[in-house]
């Protein structure tokens, strides 16, 4: 049942490039440049005026959260807020009839999750869920939702369904976009063609596996990690830590790179590999800042670039490319080589790597 592969984490990255597509079928319409949402449809409008969008989640769908900010703040122009799910219920949340809260969720049965879904709607919200699971407790208790359709993911860290998340939340900014009338004819032609072309470059970030494997048997025994984003590349340094903890359970950080300088430098030495996320984009000239930062005090550079990002390979002691891309769409390239990499170095380790200890698939626990 694993399709030949040796865990179902890494058939799961395999299948990322079907997934995204499987996502977005029916739903990118690149001809009419148009996105089609039917599980909100009738509650579009609403999304549309609401005076601000609270998106809550845990550990991974969180991620995606903070880069559904990103692309629905650019796009569409509108006010979002993420939260952790359990801490938005520990403050009395201040949530009115104006606002939408949308909930991510793999399961669909995540406590904290379905806690804050059942307090946002007593207090008059209207509820939104993004899930996997069909038919899932969240599913079921939200106004309405879109199904991620990534497909069952049986290894406990997310990789696919991270990245079915912010297919569906780039596709929501989009829209939502379009209707504010905050985006534009040739712009979002412009994005939804990219979308479009996400697949194939998925694909083609695969071949690089052994690239990625080799850094991974040369970090396999380090004992902390670094990683380091900024704009929407931050969430993904967030991911990357979280998926090397969780299933190498090497202590990571991840960091907006900004903030190295206000506290994390001071870890750095010869022995410290710092994970870049350097997309050729607004953020490249403070990024390369980082890397000289980061060199000059010996640690180890291992840069997620793009193709044509020359100078951040120049400098760097390693680097992983991805294929180019319209800006905002970036984390769903950059995070592939993070997953592949805590799935090599956890295998290196020789971790259960689809079960690790202390994890349960869906955390039904408060
Ligand atoms: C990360 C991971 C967890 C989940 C979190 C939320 O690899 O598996 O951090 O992302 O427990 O789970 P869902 O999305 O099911 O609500």
């Amino acid at each position: 049942e694993k399709g030949g592969f040796p865990h179902f984490m890494l058939k799961e990255i395999h299948e990322q490039s079907e997934t995204i597509a499987d996502c977005m079928r029916g739903r990118l319409v690149v001809e009419d440049n148009k996105i089609v949402l039917g599980g909100i449809s009738a509650v579009t409008d609403r999304l549309v005026n609401a005076r601000r969008l609270i998106i809550a989640a845990c550990g991974t769908s969180w991620h995606a959260g903070l880069v559904g900010e990103y692309l629905i703040e650019s796009l569409a122009k509108m006010s979002v807020e993420v939260e952790y799910a359990s801490e938005f219920r520990y403050r009395d949340p201040l949530i009115t009839e104006e606002d939408v809260m949308l909930v991510i969720s793999q399961s669909g049965e995540t406590a904290d999750t379905l806690a804050a879904v059942r307090e946002a709607r007593s207090k008059g919200a209207l509820v939104l869920g993004i899930c996997n699971v069909v038919g899932s407790t969240i599913a079921r208790e939200t106004d309405a939702g879109i199904y991620t359709h990534a497909g069952p993911e049986i290894g406990v860290a997310s990789t696919k369904a991270f990245t079915a998340q912010v297919t569906v939340l780039a596709m929501m900014a989009i829209l939502l976009g379009q209707r504010r009338a905050k985006l534009d004819e040739k712009e979002s032609a412009s994005i939804i063609k990219a979308m479009s072309e996400i697949p194939a470059k998925v694909a083609e970030i695969m071949t690089k596996f052994d690239e990625v494997d080799a850094i991974a048997r040369l970090f396999a025994y380090a004992p902390n990690f670094l990683y380091l984003g900024r704009s929407y590349n931050f969430p993904v340094a967030l991911e990357g830590a979280l998926k090397l903890k969780e299933i190498s359970y090497i202590h990571a950080e991840g960091y907006p790179a900004a903030e190295m300088k206000h506290g994390p430098i001071a870890l750095i030495d010869e022995l410290m590999p710092v994970v870049v996320l350097a997309a050729a984009d607004h953020t490249n000239d403070k990024m390369i800042s980082n890397i000289e930062e980061v060199r000059a005090r010996k640690g180890r550079v291992i840069a997620i670039t793009t193709d044509n990002n020359q100078d951040v390979q120049r400098l760097s002691e390693f680097s992983i490319t991805v294929p180019e891309t319209h800006d905002l769409l970036t984390p769903l390239l950059t995070v592939i080589p993070l997953q592949i990499l805590s799935y090599q170095i956890a295998v290196y380790r020789k971790c259960n790597v689809d079960q690790p200890r202390n994890l349960a698939k869906s955390v039904t626990v408060e």
